[in-house]
């Protein structure tokens, strides 16, 4: 058996609701479809990806802790914990692996309580206000950091 290397996208609260959630500033597109496009992008780069969304805390912190020894890159759009979490903070700064965090939105053109991010400081990179497709391109990112040259 070949193991894949797997690229894990975790997605916090509320991203459950993609594409029925505030579609003007969201998008109409749902977490299964952009799932749907990553795999098909990631298909013939040997990699696979392992998407998952939860609206607990704890949960997406075990989500980071698995990445520890299971992934090669972790693109990560923690929702609104990105603006509360020291939890999800501390859990990240425990991977060796590169880290994108990813926003649907630009949240620096949004509320106040949105423009400090506990993510940022220890992310590789970010990507925010492409929509749906900020994905693709933070898994395009991805490959070209994983796969250098
Ligand atoms: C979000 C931006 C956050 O401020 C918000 O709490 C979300 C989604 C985004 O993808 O634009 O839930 O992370």
């Amino acid at each position: 058996m070949t193991l894949m290397r797997a690229i894990h996208v975790l997605n916090g609260p509320n991203l459950n609701l993609l594409g029925q959630r505030e579609p003007e500033i969201y998008g109409s597109d749902t977490l299964e479809d952009i799932a749907q496009r990553l795999a098909e992008r990631a298909a013939p780069t040997g990699c696979e990806i392992l998407l998952r969304q939860t609206n607990y805390e704890g949960e997406l912190v075990e989500f980071i802790q698995t990445a520890r020894t299971d992934a090669v890159g972790v693109i990560i759009n923690p929702a609104a914990y990105t603006h509360t979490s020291v939890a999800v903070h501390d859990s990240l700064r425990t991977l060796t692996v590169p880290i994108i965090e990813l926003h649907l939105s630009n949240p620096h053109a949004r509320e106040a309580f949105r423009h400090h991010s506990y993510v940022s400081p220890v992310a590789t990179g970010i990507i925010a206000g492409f929509g749906a497709n900020g994905y693709e391109l933070a898994l395009d990112a991805m490959l070209a950091i994983i796969n250098p040259g």
